[in-house]
């Protein structure tokens, strides 16, 4: 119960602050953990819901816990105001990408058996869907009406493609599902959408830090990368955009519609309107990748870009990659002034998607769960991120910038400039940890000092360790550069 007089009436939510500090401070409450509800405490303290309120909102505004939407207040990792990520300098011109030999390194530390796999951005691994799928895929190998063991249209299944469409209409956008195309991942969705609209040598904006996926694919198709500088907070600024297409014949422009990987920035939806109608109007189409859109971690989803537009030059690109299963290779392309083309191209790359992966998805929407377990993963998501931010700030200290996600399952780390992040990973991977370094996310070497951390994981012990090792191994590589 809390002290009170006359005179510390009037300061009861102080105390409860004070005490909420003081379990934080005795580990009592760790980041990431669950505040007790409003009517709980208020009855554990023997004081009014109202004054439990008042301290919460209090906590709340001093960025020491956070609301989340019908869940109730959250510990967060300890505020990062001092040492915030900067909006990186960049001069950039249109460059060619080339790093294929590092990213086949990465992926074989993230798939070799016994690692930990904090290299790859799978928010599903956080909170599995194996079951479920499983159950879809019984049902889907039975359900002849689907034709599961079939080739099918190139397009897509008309059911999935319906089911994308009602997914746009939650967002306020009357999708047609005849400009839907079902295809292997984002990453097909991505390739297609580039090769429907440029060429070899043509230059595509792209954002910077920028997921290495997008830029393998641009290497791939002989394309050049012109790197736009990302804001940690608030991403892609229309003005960089204006500059960039007033100074480069820039084919398309490609960014992230909610959230950025690695950053995990946000795109306000003033942002995204003011961008799409700047393409527009200058006719350059404009690539969204959508992927992380559902795993966001505010109140609302960021719309797609696809919403604003006007005269039919957004491509959008998006998956169930990381909302279902990555393993059934299903994503999808909407952009109604470019069907045709991006249907034939479909066809004569990979003629259609795995009828068996769409088939086993309709299943698995049909049967209820999919809202469910997005609103779960969330606030699961959000809690690992919570919990490895105040883990990485304790080990290291001012040593390290960290990335504050808007959503999304990743964490972009900046060290001081004189950090290698190659040699970090290649140490790493002897102690069976796989991480991925910076220089994978610019066709320059500008984020050599960065690196990406996944916490699409299950929270473990063996997590908690293998971030221990790594800060051992990044504060003995700091400690050696100022010898
Ligand atoms: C930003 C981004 N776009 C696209 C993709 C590719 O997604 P998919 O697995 O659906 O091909 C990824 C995968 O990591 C990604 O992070």
């Amino acid at each position: 119960m809390l002290a009170r007089n006359d005179n510390q009436q009037l300061f009861l939510y102080r105390q409860v602050i004070d005490l909420v500090r003081q379990m934080q401070q005795q580990g009592t409450l760790r980041a990431g953990d669950k505040l007790p509800s409003l009517r709980n405490m208020a009855s554990r303290l023997q004081v009014s819901v109202p004054t439990i309120k008042q301290a919460y909102q209090e906590l709340e505004r001093q960025g020491f816990i956070q609301a989340r939407e019908k869940s109730g207040y959250f510990l967060r990792a300890s505020s990062q105001s001092q040492n915030k990520l900067k909006k990186p300098r960049l001069n950039s011109k249109p460059t060619q990408v080339s790093r294929q030999q590092l990213i086949e390194q990465v992926y074989q530390g993230i798939h070799q058996p016994g690692n930990l796999a904090l290299g790859i951005s799978n928010p599903t691994a956080a909170l599995s869907t194996q079951k479920a799928i499983t159950r879809a895929l019984r049902r889907a190998s039975n359900n002849d009406t689907l034709s599961p063991f079939s080739y099918g249209p190139s397009y897509g299944c008309l059911p999935l493609r319906q089911h994308i469409a009602q997914h746009y209409f939650s967002q306020g956008l009357q999708a047609n599902p005849e400009d839907i195309i079902v295809t292997n991942g984002a990453q097909e969705a991505i390739s297609l959408a580039l090769r429907a609209i440029a060429k070899p040598g043509d230059v595509i904006a792209v954002e910077s830090p920028c997921y290495f996926g997008i830029l393998e694919t641009i290497e791939s198709l002989g394309m050049l990368a012109l790197e736009l500088p990302l804001c940690a907070e608030d991403g892609l600024l229309p003005d960089d955009v204006r500059k960039a297409i007033s100074r480069h014949k820039v084919k398309a422009v490609m960014i992230s519609t909610s959230i950025s990987n690695p950053l995990g920035s946000w795109l306000t939806e003033e942002r995204k309107r003011a961008m799409v109608s700047l393409l527009e109007d200058a006719g350059i189409p404009l690539i969204e990748d959508d992927a992380y859109g559902d795993l966001y971690f505010g109140p609302v989803r960021g719309k797609a870009a696809q919403y604003y537009s006007q005269k039919g030059l957004v491509i959008s690109c998006s998956s169930f990659s990381k909302t279902a299963a990555p393993s059934l290779r299903i994503g999808w392309l909407l952009a109604p002034g470019f069907t045709a083309s991006l249907q034939r191209l479909k066809r004569a790359y990979s003629q259609s998607s795995s009828m068996l992966s769409q088939a086993t998805l309709i299943e698995y929407l049909r049967g209820g769960e999919y809202e469910r377990y997005l609103r779960q993963l969330r606030q699961v998501l959000q809690t690992n991120k919570e919990r490895m931010i105040s883990l990485l700030q304790r080990e290291l200290g001012e040593q390290v910038r960290i990335s504050d996600p808007k959503g999304g399952c990743v964490l972009w780390l900046e060290f001081p400039k004189a950090m290698d992040t190659n040699l970090l990973f290649q140490q790493l991977l002897a102690e069976q940890i796989s991480v991925t370094p910076g220089v994978l996310f610019s066709a320059t070497d500008r984020y050599r000092h960065c690196l990406r951390l996944s916490f699409g994981l299950t929270w473990d012990a063996g997590i908690e360790t293998g971030l221990q090792t790594f800060s051992t191994l990044a504060r003995n590589t700091l400690d050696s550069l100022s010898c």
